[in-house]
């Protein structure tokens, strides 16, 4: 069981910004599998740790908390809930995001939530997984892990855009700045930084269309899914 979900997985990372999300949303469409959102994981017990007032440097305490905590992702889908609470909105508010990049660095936050991932996994049969340290760490295994890029300008447009539909109207040039720390943050750490697995395939997606991206990755994991024995 746990093996044959793993050879249903599509590990895709990449810096904030870059597509991930609406890719694999496409991508899952296309391969009906569904979509682990790791990112939202971390914000969640980023934004536990915010509330319970926790010290945002303890690791361990940060992990032995979330620990206690209930952590529910798709009931209904792409939300995610701490103790049955809906918090899909308050985990993309700019207190998390400023935060979430330190709480998300520390070893003992990350063994808690990996070994979550890969339970998803096994119970969905597989999935479309997106994150920073999927292909890297998560599933080293997995048949096919994409790294998606884009220019600086354009994941600060998209994320500008995001930031407006969800009614937090903000500044492009703020936005620009604030992922570039949080890239900055998330690329040089010690455990699981982000960075593209040895044999990953890397696609700048700067001016395509998602659906175009999707096609070409759907089009590589059955290439790559129908060459194993
Ligand atoms: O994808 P996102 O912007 O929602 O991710 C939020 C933060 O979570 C990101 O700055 C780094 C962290 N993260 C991580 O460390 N590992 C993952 N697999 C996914 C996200």
């Amino acid at each position: 069981m746990t093996r044959l979900a793993r050879t249903r997985v599509v590990a895709i990372d990449g810096p904030a910004g870059s597509g991930k999300s609406t890719v694999a949303r496409g991508v899952a469409r296309k391969l009906d599998l569904e979509v682990l959102d790791t990112g939202a994981m971390y914000r969640a017990v980023t934004l536990l740790a915010l509330e319970y007032g926790l010290d945002l440097a303890d690791g361990p305490g940060i992990a032995a908390t979330a620990r206690t905590v209930r952590l529910e992702l798709d009931s209904p889908p792409g939300s995610v809930a701490l103790d049955g609470r809906d918090v899909s909105r308050e985990i993309r508010g700019p207190a998390v995001a400023a935060a979430v990049s330190q709480v998300s660095a520390h070893p003992e936050v990350r063994t808690l939530l990996v070994d979550r991932q890969r339970r998803w996994v096994d119970v969905h049969g597989g999935g479309v997984v997106e994150g920073r340290d999927i292909g890297t760490v998560v599933f080293p295994d997995a048949p096919l892990k994409v790294f998606l890029t884009a220019s600086p300008e354009e994941r600060a447009k998209r994320r500008a855009l995001d930031e407006a539909a969800a009614d937090r109207p903000t500044d492009e040039r703020e936005v620009e700045q604030a992922i570039a720390r949080r890239d900055e943050l998330d690329s040089s750490r010690a455990t699981s930084p982000l960075r593209p697995a040895d044999d990953a395939i890397v696609i700048d997606t700067t001016g395509r269309d998602a659906d175009g991206v999707a096609s070409e990755i759907v089009e590589r994991f059955r290439a790559t899914a129908g060459a194993e024995p």
